[in-house]
């Protein structure tokens, strides 16, 4: 749950050699720090780990949990593919000098303007979603005169136990095509096979994200293996790329249990080895895409403790200068964290920690014992490396808060947002 670095000297809070207290002092609140560390040795474990002697294992970053250029450059150093959704997200990994052709494009609706963006650039792998898109694909594709490589997005149909906004595979879910739906792959695959510049390579899912089980990961494996071989089998055609997407969770609470990614990458890596052998699939290749388990660790964020409010219902609030705007998190998954106040005092506390914004849900954390803060001490909210910044917003006017990256030295990998910067996209009236 905390970062790797994250330890505690006469009762201050430290991340590596910096005090919480000199970051923020430097950089205000809120404040969004990555361990850079942490990050580092959680590529690393999956790179050592999701190995086979004998298929090739590609892990793809999966930006949407956290995209910034210095982002981009660490996956670059380390070797990954990016994961991108839109035409924003290629820009922005373009500009980061990471080359499209290392990079995987999702997307259940992406335009016209988008494939012939990707395509102009070179993409790596576009995962087609459905019927239509192929069709516009190979229509750009034959304008372009290029060999485009892509995978089809499948759903495999499974009940992954996580949020139902974050549940991806089931029966009604609007990512891809089922595996069940025979008339409609029967069109989709002949599509393929009329295409001379459009390859498919293989099938990709994805089941959900924050799943905690191992369960339905060698579920997925086992359906999308028996899935791939039979249509190898019905359409004549070679399919050895098999991307089963990313979802594995992370701890946000001290007693979430959660799987070691050593012993759950392990254990698919066995299952795709068994599975290939047994239904006789000549598997090449193999794409993982985690993006929360990479940066969801790695980060945290501090917020300035302001007034502690007791209302008549006997409830307390912790007022911070932030909230849903850099974590939309609890309010729209109801999403659990824990939190901690540096420096440390005597006396305990029990409140909900509330954010600015004009709306009751705007809670960070519900019913927190914590050390009863003074005011201007520092709130760190814990495992926040993973959909906060992504998603964050200048509702109620708030600026998005800086990024900083922890190492050896301290660097802004995103700058915080002035009030110019909210006047930039409004032309005319007198701007
Ligand atoms: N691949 C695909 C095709 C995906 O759609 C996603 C996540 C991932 C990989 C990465 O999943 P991860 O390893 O991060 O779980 N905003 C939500 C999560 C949405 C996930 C969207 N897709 C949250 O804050 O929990």
């Amino acid at each position: 749950m905390k970062p790797n670095n994250l330890k505690e000297i006469n009762n201050e809070l430290y991340l590596g050699r910096y005090s919480l207290k000199s970051l923020v002092e430097k950089y205000q609140t809120p404040l969004y720090v990555y361990d850079e560390e942490d990050l580092l040795s959680t590529i690393d474990e999956y790179k050592e780990t999701f190995q086979s002697s004998k298929f090739d294992t590609q892990i793809v970053y999966a930006s949407k949990a956290f995209l910034v250029p210095d982002i981009c450059d660490i996956m670059r150093k380390k070797g990954l593919m990016i994961d991108a959704v839109s035409i924003g997200d290629l820009y922005l990994i373009k500009n980061s000098n990471f080359s499209l052709s290392r990079v995987i494009f999702h997307g259940n609706n992406k335009s016209d303007k988008e494939l012939e963006y990707a395509i102009k650039n070179d993409i790596g792998l576009i995962v087609v979603d459905n019927l239509d898109e192929l069709s516009r694909l190979i229509k750009i594709a034959n304008v372009y005169k290029k060999e485009i490589n892509t995978l089809f997005r499948v759903n495999p149909g499974i009940d992954a136990h996580t949020h139902k906004y974050i549940q991806t595979a089931l029966y009604v879910s609007k990512f891809g095509e089922s595996i069940y739906d025979e008339e409609k792959l029967d069109q989709i695959m002949k599509k393929y096979q009329s295409s001379k510049n459009v390859k498919l390579l293989g099938f990709h899912s994805h089941i959900g994200s924050q799943i905690h089980e191992i369960k339905p990961f060698l579920m997925n494996i086992d359906k999308m293996v028996t899935f791939t071989k039979m249509m190898e089998t019905k359409y004549n055609m070679k399919l050895p790329y098999l991307n089963l997407g990313g979802g594995f969770g992370i701890k946000y609470l001290e007693n979430d249990k959660q799987v070691s990614l050593d012993i759950l990458l392990n254990k698919m890596i066995k299952r795709l080895e068994t599975k290939s052998k047994k239904e006789n699939y000549e598997l090449e290749k193999v794409f993982i895409e985690p993006g929360r388990s990479i940066v969801g660790r790695a980060g945290i964020t501090l917020y300035e403790c302001g007034t502690i409010k007791q209302t008549y219902g006997g409830k307390n609030y912790l007022f911070i200068d932030g909230g849903m705007t850099d974590n939309i998190r609890p309010a729209l998954y109801n999403a659990k964290y824990s939190v901690e106040v540096t420096p440390k005092h005597r006396g305990k506390i029990v409140v909900d920690v509330a954010g600015k914004c004009c709306e009751s849900g705007d809670i960070i954390a519900h019913n927190q014992l914590i050390d009863k803060p003074n005011k201007g001490d520092i709130l760190v909210v814990y495992a926040t490396g993973a959909y906060t910044y992504s998603m964050s917003s200048n509702y109620n006017g708030q600026l998005k808060p800086a990024v900083i990256l922890v190492g050896d030295k301290v660097k802004i990998i995103s700058k915080r947002e002035s009030l110019e910067d909210l006047m930039d996209s409004f032309v005319g009236i007198n701007c």
